[in-house]
């Protein structure tokens, strides 16, 4: 079976001999913020406290951790890459906390190297396959949520390994607070209206973002890497921020 299916509490690294895989070893070795394998289940609900274990006080309590912690904004990123706006947004927005998820050893050791570069205390990376994303997080443990430009699978057989359908729509409503958003982008219209569509059922209210100033008048920040490939080569995109409705 293919890494990439296996469920994120299985610890993949048993499954790779280590010379194929020089990145397995820097997930060994510990020293880098990225959690992955069967630790995920205890995180689950705890990620701010995780965060700050990692980044500030090892020793210190979960529950002393989460009197200090629980207030703060906790935002992920599906299909982080190598790192950048999980940076842009962690540098740009210190208070709050931002995870970034992946599923390839190398981009997760490389979002972390740049967490640790830039001496960011509020991030981490989580490797696993987001389609498990409601046995990662709690419910209504999120505050935001990014998906830039998951793949495509364009292939009309191999249509149905898209990660954004709606089931995983549905896991997302759940894991994200009364007033979270999705911020979503793809450059594949069908993919688009398909997510709008199950995001209009389940009561998300699509908006401009008005409540993150930055996000709008600073966008040139937030092109990613697949974006700005898209924008050299004339390539539309499609973009929508989905505010899940207050009660
Ligand atoms: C097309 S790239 C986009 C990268 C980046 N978000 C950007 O906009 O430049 C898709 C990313 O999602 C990751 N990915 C694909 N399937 C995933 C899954 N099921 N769970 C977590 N990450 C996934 C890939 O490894 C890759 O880094």
């Amino acid at each position: 079976m293919p890494l990439r299916f296996l469920h994120p509490y299985i610890d993949v690294t048993k499954k790779i001999k280590h010379p194929s895989n020089p990145y397995v070893a820097k997930f060994l070795n510990g020293t880098l913020p990225i959690q992955y394998g069967e630790k995920l289940k205890s995180s689950m609900g705890e990620w701010r406290a995780e965060i700050d274990k990692f980044h500030v006080n090892s020793h210190a309590s979960s529950e002393i951790i989460n009197k200090e912690t629980s207030q703060r904004p906790l935002w992920i990123e599906i299909g982080c890459h190598t790192g950048e706006i999980l940076i842009t947004l962690a540098e740009r927005y210190p208070k709050h906390n931002v995870v970034g998820i992946d599923i390839t050893f190398k981009r997760i050791v490389r979002s972390a190297e740049k967490i640790l570069k830039k001496k960011l205390k509020n991030a981490m990376c989580l490797f696993a396959d987001a389609r498990y994303i409601d046995e990662l997080f709690a419910k209504e443990e999120v505050t935001g949520v990014v998906i830039f430009f998951p793949d495509p699978w364009l292939k009309k057989k191999r249509s149905k390994n898209r990660l954004v359908n709606r089931e995983f729509c549905q896991k997302l409503f759940c894991i994200l607070q009364p007033g979270g958003f999705v911020w979503f982008k793809t450059d594949q219209k069908i993919y688009f209206d398909g997510v709008l569509e199950c995001m209009d059922e389940l009561g998300f209210e699509r908006q401009e973002a008005v409540e993150h100033t930055d996000f709008i008048s600073e966008k040139r920040k937030y092109f990613s890497a697949f974006q700005r490939q898209f924008m050299h080569k004339d390539i539309p995109t499609f973009e929508a921020f989905l505010r899940k409705q207050s009660i």
